[in-house]
């Protein structure tokens, strides 16, 4: 499965695809880096290992459908079928959302459908959960909706900051966010009525790393 992922910052979780692609028997490869700033650390792991990279700042554009159009036409170009948000920092239009529906994924630092947007971590810590993580679903218009593909469960620790809880959380992105690429190009994800299936899937025993099933 060819994909393109789409960045804005740090890219460490751009980097666990890079590393899970680099696996011989891992079934997707990544075409595409794109980014909507120039600056972003992202780009400079694409380059170190050769993977071709494209800058589109939102702000050349007039409006966000022109913008988003114009990802869809790099990301054509490149022949990637599939597309992975890694810290993605732009709103999608809903004709982008639509173009690539079931093919557009994204990670979430939180257990979804809880704490959805920004600042997740400073939020679960003032509320007192006892548990956090994060998800990867597909993208549907409204923001951090949409079918849940899997979920890793993290603890909040009593002396937890923002920092520290985002950081462990962050540990599990980097292990979710591959498993989840993997599972959908074997072809084992299906979406029914808005839920995800997954066929022919173990999970490990007593795992908090959780693919639906
Ligand atoms: C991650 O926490 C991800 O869940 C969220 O944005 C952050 C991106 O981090 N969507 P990185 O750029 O992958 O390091």
């Amino acid at each position: 499965m060819k994909l393109a992922v789409l960045i804005s910052g740090r890219g460490s979780n751009l980097q666990a695809l890079i590393d899970a692609c680099a696996a011989k028997d891992f079934p997707a490869e990544i075409v595409l880096v794109l980014s909507n700033k120039a600056d972003a650390l992202g780009l400079e792991r694409a380059h170190k290992a050769g993977i071709l990279t494209q800058v589109l700042n939102h702000k050349d554009y007039t409006d966000r459908d022109s913008f988003d159009r114009a990802m869809t036409d790099a990301i054509v170009a490149a022949g990637a079928e599939f597309v992975c948000l890694a810290g993605f920092m732009r709103l999608l239009s809903d004709d982008f959302v639509r173009t690539w529906h079931d093919k557009l994924i994204n990670i979430h630092p939180s257990l979804l459908p809880a704490y959805k947007g920004l600042h997740v971590h400073e939020r679960a810590i003032e509320e007192g959960a006892r548990f956090s993580g994060c998800t990867v679903h597909f993208v549907r218009p409204a923001m951090d909706e949409g079918p849940i593909i899997a979920q890793a469960v993290v603890p909040v620790l009593p002396d937890d900051t923002p920092d520290t809880l985002a950081a462990r959380i962050l540990e599990q992105e980097h292990v979710l966010y591959p498993l989840a690429v993997r599972l959908i190009a074997e072809g084992r994800v299906r979406v029914t009525a808005e839920t995800v299936r997954i066929d022919d899937h173990q999970p490990p025993k007593g795992a908090l790393l959780n693919p639906a099933s």
